[in-house]
Parts: structure tokens; sequence; C-alpha cells
């Protein structure tokens, strides 16, 4: 990245324009937090219901007073323990928050991400930046430069290219205005890893917190029907597969007894961080390829794999 590209983005951004950024969890379409008339174009951009709030992104962690109030020993202890980090807090907005950012509400989410691009350019833009993630709104949330060009086109002024995301899966957030911190989307930073930090136990938010748009049904999902299938059934599955529901992608970890010609199937990684990073590519590249179907092996149960069977379960019907 040249300090030239970040000036450019930096002036834009002053001037009220939109540039999308990387992150290490996904791109982000970034406006001047502070304002109103940058902060509208984002959700043009998105095609974003103006009521869903934003993730303020700073640069570092003595800026949060500018923009949250009250804030709590666990939230100052998270941010020293994971930030930068794919982790955003939410804690009570201070006053001059713009509504646009908040969606009217008393609360804000802010983050310091952890990649050289976005440092460098929240640095040298000295404010705070809100980004959602870089994709028309529902859909699946862009990883590389090239996947935030095919979401958003023209709406956005200008892309800073980093590369591929090297998380791939949108942040935790943590509401840690309370006693109990609660989680309201699971991320790669666990809830285990939150409890251990914290010495104490964190509540996960069940699927319709108010007001997180993430939590909406249809949310991070491709176009292409993305169906769940549990692993022992996945072969009795595929074997009665008929041919009007052909050809179909396969997605899974364990190898596939039936195969054939309408059987497109790719192997997932064992690893919760690398199947993380993987997916929402995967996806976007099979979206393309005019299947019937996406069948996806259903993941553990277990904590680390919170976020990706989060992620799964919103993506299928
Ligand atoms: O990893 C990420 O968090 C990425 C990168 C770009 O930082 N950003 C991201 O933003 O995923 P977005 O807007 O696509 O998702 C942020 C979620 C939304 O569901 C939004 O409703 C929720 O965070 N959110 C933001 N501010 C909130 C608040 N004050 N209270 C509750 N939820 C909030
Ligand atoms: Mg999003």
């Amino acid at each position: 990245m040249s300090n030239s590209e970040i000036t450019k983005a930096v002036t834009i951004l002053h001037q009220g324009g939109l540039v999308a950024f990387p992150t290490e969890t996904v791109y982000g379409l970034g406006a001047d937090a502070r304002n109103p008339d940058a902060l509208k174009k984002i959700f043009q951009a998105k095609q974003r219901p103006m009521d869903h709030p934003l993730i303020v992104h700073l640069a570092n962690i003595s800026q949060i007073s500018e923009w949250a109030e009250d804030i709590s020993d666990d939230a100052w202890l998270l941010a020293k323990t994971f930030w930068p980090g794919p982790l955003t807090l939410i804690l009570k907005k201070a006053l001059e928050v713009p509504n646009l950012v908040t969606g009217n509400q008393i609360t804000v989410g802010l983050r310091i991400p952890n990649h050289p691009v976005a440092q460098a350019l929240l640095k040298a833009f000295g404010g705070g930046l809100a980004a959602p993630s870089a994709n028309r709104f529902g859909r699946i949330s862009p990883t590389t430069a090239e996947a935030v060009r095919e979401e958003l086109g023209d709406a956005v002024d200008f892309i800073l290219d980093g590369g591929a995301c090297q998380v791939g899966l949108e942040s935790t957030i943590v509401d840690v205005r309370g006693e109990e911190p609660v989680i309201l989307r699971p991320g790669m930073i666990t809830a285990k890893q939150i409890e251990t930090i914290l010495k104490k136990p964190v509540i996960q938010k069940k699927k319709d917190a108010p007001r997180v748009s993430g939590s909406l049904e249809s949310h991070y999902a491709p176009q292409t029907p993305l169906r769940l299938v549990e692993s022992t059934k996945l072969d009795i599955f595929l074997q009665n597969l008929s041919e009007s529901d052909s050809p179909i992608a396969v997605l899974s970890r364990n190898k596939l007894i039936i195969q054939n010609e309408n059987i497109f199937h790719i192997f997932m990684p064992n690893r919760p961080q690398d199947y993380a990073h993987d997916l929402y590519q995967t996806l976007r590249e099979l979206d393309k390829k005019g299947f019937q179907q996406i069948v996806i092996e259903a993941v553990p149960e277990s904590i680390e794999w919170d976020a990706v069977r989060d992620r799964l379960k919103r993506a299928s019907f």
C-alpha cells in the first residue's frame, strides 16, 4: 500500500466520500463518522435501512472516550486485551455521536481493527470511520477488494486493496454496559476467551437481538439456495438427490461416499479459523457457477465453531 493511496483515501473521506478498506475480518465501507451527509451515502450504497447502527472504527484506545461514556472496567479490559482485533464493544454513546451512526439508539459500537492498511488509514484520517461490511444489504461480506467491486461498483469512491482478509468473518460484538456482558454476534474471539479475561460468565444473545442487522434471518446469504445438512445425513441426502435439484455444490469437512457428475465437492478445513477464513470467498465463487443448491455439512456444536455455525444458519433456508 503506497502512502499516496492512503493520502488519496483520506482526502476523499474528508470531502465526505466513501472509501472501502480492508480489515482483518472483512472489508469495510468507510465514511467520516462525524459527517451525516457522508453517513447517508453508506446507507444508499448498501441499500441498508437507515435505522441499522454502524460500527465506528478508531486508530487507538485513547479515542474511546470521544465516542462513549460510562466505560466499564470490563470494557477497558477487553479493549486492552483484544484491540487491535476482531472485537466490537457496545457502549453508551457520547452526546455528539450522530444518530445515523447509532440508529437513534443510546449505544455506539466501537472497534480498533488489526490490519496494517486499516491502521494506516485511521491514523492518517485522525477521526472515527463508520464502516459496515462493504456489501449490499443482506449479502455476504466481502473478503477481497475484488468482492467489494462486485458488490458496490461505482457506489464507492475508492477501494484500498489490502489482499484477502485474514479472519474472514465479521467481528465478535459484545455489549459491555451491564454487569453481565452480552454477545450480540459471535465472532472468532469466542465467548470462552472473553469469559477467561473477565473471569465471569457472558450471556449469548439468541438469534433476534433487537436492532442488530446481522441477526436478521436472511443475512449473509448467497443467491444460490443454501442448505445445511447434518454430517450423518449427508450421504443419504446426496443419494436421494433428484435430477431437478442438480447440479449441486457440497462443502464438507469429511469425505463423501456418494460421488457423481451432479455433485461438485469442496473440502473445507477442519480448524474453525481456517474454515472461517475460506467460507465467504468460497460461497461467493460458488454463487457464480449456477448450481441449483449449495449443500453444507453442519459444523460441530462446540464454542470455537460458534461464529461459523451462526453464519451458516443465517445463510441457509
Ligand atoms: O468485522 C466487522 O465488524 C466489520 C468490519 C468492517 O469492521 N463490520 C461489520 O459491520 O460487520 P456491519 O455493519 O456489517 O455489522 C455490524 C453489526 C450490525 O449488525 C449492526 O446492527 C451492529 O453491528 N451494531 C452496530 N452498532 C450497534 C449498536 N450500537 N448496538 C447494537 N448493534 C450494533
Ligand atoms: Mg454486514
